[in-house]
């Protein structure tokens, strides 16, 4: 195993990042420093439990800004980069394509030059330990029909601009390994859920919506199907990639956990038909509402590369794992008010000003 004492996480506020440093800092003793822009995805109290530690570090960074993601490397001498900063909402990639292109785009670009300057600039096992590990996603795939998985070697489809500004990025990633051999790994995960995840995606928008009475939308008839794997299990596939992975090699990462829309949003509600009876039955709430544009159909992901490579398998089961997120969203009712109330935001405005603007 390579010993990791610094590793550089980029998008640490969002809601993968933030489960990736609370597990490095609780369970091992890498410091870690998150670079992060805090946009609206961003939230540092997901980061209270864990960022009094003296081995945390943040940078308030835009990716995109060249000169200061040199000088974090420079200051901060990582031994490893995970690079988890991106635009991550398809809804807003198809009413707001430009974000995305600049940040995960033009942002994955300047952290492959700031890497490669560094990587260049070390020497014996600092140099040969040294990793950047890309995550990203199974929509660079596209989408399936009934049957089949998405492997390695399943050919890129991206549909939407959120997938195929990742599937740009993953491209970038290999071609800096080999014409330049910048020591890369790359993953690409199924859809991720759990505690500390924004309430514009499916899980998390379904239990605050349901808590409160409001309407839960399912896009068309509910009939698309995503392959749900829990955040934890993800953070765990991912810390196990930048230590064994084959350089140059991509993982798809998930967690056989297939289901429709209609199947998760139905099971949420029977979860909270037990735990808050007073609502009950919660499905009485389900609005069928438009499509999303080009909503692909069905995503399932094979992982048996980091499986029998890598000895990799998720502990959690979709029963446990969503009963323990709403669990969690019934219990840190601070985390929620701040999020639905924006009062995360105005707390990082009165905390942080960004070293370029100043
Ligand atoms: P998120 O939206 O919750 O968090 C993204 C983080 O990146 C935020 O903290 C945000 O402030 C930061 N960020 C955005 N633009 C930035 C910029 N220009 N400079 C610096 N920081 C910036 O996203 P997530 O769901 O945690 O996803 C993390 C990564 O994992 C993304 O790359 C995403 O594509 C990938 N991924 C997500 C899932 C999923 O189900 N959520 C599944 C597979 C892969
Ligand atoms: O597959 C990995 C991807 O999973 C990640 O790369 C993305 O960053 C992440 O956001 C997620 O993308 P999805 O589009 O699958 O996630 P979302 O939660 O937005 O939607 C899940 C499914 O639920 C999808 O089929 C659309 C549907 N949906 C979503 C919302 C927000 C609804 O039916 N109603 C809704 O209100």
């Amino acid at each position: 195993m390579i010993p990791m004492k610094k590793i550089l996480v980029t998008g640490g506020a969002g809601f993968i990042g933030s489960a990736v440093l609370r597990q490095f800092l609780n369970e091992t003793d890498c410091h870690v420093v998150n670079v992060d822009k805090l946009t609206y995805a961003g939230n540092l109290q997901s980061l209270a439990s864990v960022s009094d530690s003296p081995r945390y570090a943040f940078e308030k960074v835009d990716i995109c800004d060249a000169a200061e993601v040199a000088r974090v490397f420079r200051e901060h001498q990582p031994d490893a980069l995970m690079h988890l900063a991106a635009e991550s909402h398809v809804d807003r990639s198809i009413s707001g394509p430009a974000e995305f292109i600049q940040t995960n785009i033009f942002g994955t670009y300047t952290l492959l030059e700031a890497a490669r300057n560094h990587w260049n600039n070390l020497e014996g096992d600092k140099k040969a330990d040294f990793r950047f590990h890309h995550i990203s996603t199974d929509e660079v795939y596209g989408s399936l029909g009934d049957e089949g998985f998405f492997t390695e070697d399943t050919a890129y489809k991206p549909n939407s601009p959120y997938s195929a500004s990742k599937a740009s990025s993953d491209h970038l990633v290999r071609a800096w390994h080999h014409s330049y051999g910048l020591p890369v790994v790359t993953t690409n995960c199924s859809n991720n859920y759990g505690p500390y995840h924004f309430p514009e995606k499916l899980i998390p928008l379904v239990i605050l919506n349901a808590v409160n009475g409001k309407p839960l939308p399912i896009y068309g008839k509910g009939d698309n199907i995503r392959d749900w794997l829990y955040v934890d299990d993800h953070a765990r596939a991912l810390r196990l990639v930048l230590e064994k992975g084959t350089l140059g090699e991509t993982y798809n990462i998930g967690g056989r956990n297939e289901k429709t829309n209609l199947e998760v949003v139905q099971t949420i509600c029977a979860i909270l038909d037990e735990l808050r009876p007073q609502g009950a039955p919660h499905s009485q709430l389900i609005t069928y509402v438009t499509d999303r544009p080009g909503h692909d159909m069905r995503y399932a992901i094979d992982a048996s590369k980091i499986a029998n490579d890598l000895g990799w398998k998720p502990l959690e089961t979709f029963d446990t794992g969503l009963r323990k997120t709403v669990q969690w969203y019934l219990s840190n009712t601070d985390w929620v008010q701040g999020v639905t109330s924006g009062d995360y935001q105005n707390w990082v405005q009165q905390n942080y000003t960004n070293r370029s603007a100043t």
